[in-house]
């Protein structure tokens, strides 16, 4: 149940999930470039809630390209193919006798082991399920604060490694893969690589500390042998991942969501094999994390 329409906002409708994390804004037509205050109210709303959707917008590829540049250049997408003629956008496609497992099923936030990973991933909704596909947030700033003191203090200066091989190395899950899949994934030695970021990184925008680390990306701590790594890995994806910090995206068609990927991780859970699921994703460049 989202709560009632924010007073802070003047030229947009915001309603908030109830926990603040996620909201739903209404009161735009996407199809057309936005007024400058329209675009502020936007990424005001996008800062506050992290997860923000707007329900009933029919986008074309074009269109969806238009509002994504209207946020800030678009991102660089790796390993897969992009759509023929729309080098930025992906279409994630699983056909209803599709066996691979669905896209993006595992927590992770997008394409962390780049130097400058997205700020924004925009994710459009042209064929919805009529059961499963729910697209699941972990609100990392909330489950940071929810650490105590003393945790935040030893958390506050290590650097956790990222990479991509685990998905996409020449060694990695999609390399092994023997089911037939829509999506064209390309693996590459290029994903065997890593480097490092903070574990907590500062949000830019809000000053808000977050961990920014992932089960799918984040394959260790730098300086920690693997089983020190783990340890404590292992207790912050638990900690993480508990209800508290978790909103549960239910898609309607024709719908845009976009996500911040500096204080957020995601999951696309499964559950709608026999069914069509189609949509169209972009993202926006980002910073190096700090
Ligand atoms: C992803 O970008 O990880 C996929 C999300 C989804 O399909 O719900």
């Amino acid at each position: 149940m989202l709560q009632e329409a924010e007073s802070a906002f003047r030229t947009i409708t915001v309603k908030a999930q109830p926990s603040g994390f996620g909201a739903e804004i209404a009161g735009l037509d996407l199809t057309r470039p936005l007024s400058k205050d329209q675009l502020s109210e936007v990424k005001a709303a996008w800062a506050r809630h992290a997860v923000v959707a707007f329900p009933d917008q029919p986008l074309s590829l074009e269109q969806l390209e238009a509002f994504t540049l209207q946020i800030g250049a678009f991102g660089h997408d790796p390993f897969i193919k992009p759509m023929p003629g729309h080098p930025n956008v992906l279409e994630l496609r699983r056909e209803p006798d599709e066996k691979a497992t669905n896209f993006g099923a595992g927590w992770h936030s997008d394409w962390s082991f780049q130097q400058a990973p997205p700020a924004a991933t925009l994710l459009h909704s042209e064929v919805v399920p009529p059961v499963g596909g729910d697209t699941l947030f972990c609100d990392c700033a909330a489950a940071y604060e929810a650490l105590s003191p003393t945790m935040q203090r030893m958390l506050a200066p290590l650097q956790a490694v990222h990479s991509a091989t685990r998905a996409y190395g020449v060694k990695g899950v999609f390399a092994r893969e023997t089911e037939a899949r829509t999506l064209q994934i390309i693996t590459s030695p290029e994903a065997d690589k890593s480097l490092i970021h903070p574990l907590v990184r500062t949000h830019p925008v809000t000053g808000r500390k977050a961990l920014f680390i992932s089960p799918v990306y984040t394959t260790g701590v730098e300086g920690l042998t693997p089983q020190e790594s783990q340890a404590i890995l292992g207790f912050l994806f638990a900690h993480m991942t508990q209800d508290e910090f978790i909103y549960r995206h239910k898609w309607r068609p024709k719908m845009l969501l976009m996500w911040d990927n500096r204080c957020t991780m995601h999951f696309a859970e499964g559950g709608y094999d026999g069914h069509l699921r189609l949509m169209h994703r972009t993202t926006v460049a980002g910073e190096t994390p700090v």
